[in-house]
């Protein structure tokens, strides 16, 4: 590694999307390439660190010396990440589907001609909520919050709805879906730090720093 300064530290990182099925051919998501995420965890394993990698689905490589674990919902993420504490940190940067199918059907459903088949919802177990108020909570929790208007004050309400330490915002009213850079606000308990706009993986290199710094 360049600077160890992660040395030591396990650190959890989710990343992508969750697919919900509604049968064996469809599937509900949020839109997300996991660049962001992928991008960040490779930052925080070339600072020394273990990080483990709950990868919803993406077409990405794995970073160097990241340890990836694939799933696929929301409640495979959330099994996943509890399978993978304790940690010293975590950065919660999946885009994880709010809501799933109630009863996901086991053959395709079919057009019948007549009204669409409705579709019954049940919402997801909030995966950085679970963490960040759990009794394996790591020291540092970190969450993401994209957001398309008032993108601060959403992310500042959401640090104390989800009991994380930092919530990163991104404006996402632009192309930063898929795209190479992003531009971010670091939302703390003390106050709102905003960036200019940089390439994911120069977000992804400060923020590491910040949490090596933090966790120090
Ligand atoms: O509430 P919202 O989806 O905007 O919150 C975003 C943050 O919460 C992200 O860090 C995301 O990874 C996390 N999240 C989660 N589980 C959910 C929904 C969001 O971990 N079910």
């Amino acid at each position: 590694p360049r600077d160890a300064s992660l040395a030591g530290r396990h650190v959890l990182v989710t990343a992508g999307p969750t697919h919900e099925p509604i049968d064996p051919v469809r599937y509900i998501a949020n839109r997300s390439s996991g660049r962001q995420g992928y991008a960040i965890a490779g930052a925080l394993a070339a600072l020394g660190a273990r990080v483990t990698l709950v990868s919803g689905p993406v077409a990405l490589p794995t970073p160097a010396q990241v340890t990836r674990v694939d799933v696929e919902t929301a409640r495979e993420m959330a099994a996943a990440v509890e399978a993978a504490l304790p940690a010293d940190a975590a950065v919660m940067v999946a885009a994880v589907a709010d809501w799933r199918a109630e009863d996901a059907a086991g053959q395709k459903i079919k057009k019948t001609g007549d009204a669409p088949a409705a579709l019954r919802l049940v919402e997801n177990p909030d995966i950085l909520a679970t963490l960040g108020r759990g009794a394996a909570r790591p020291r540092l929790v970190v969450g993401f919050a994209a957001e398309t208007e008032k993108v601060t004050e959403h992310a500042a309400a959401k640090l104390a709805r989800k009991g994380a330490d930092w919530i990163v915002a991104n404006d996402v009213s632009g192309d930063v879906m898929g795209g190479a850079s992003n531009a971010v606000h670091l939302v703390t308990a003390t106050g709102v730090e905003t960036w200019e706009r940089l390439p994911k993986d120069e977000v992804a290199r400060r923020l590491a720093d910040r949490i090596a710094a933090a966790l120090r």
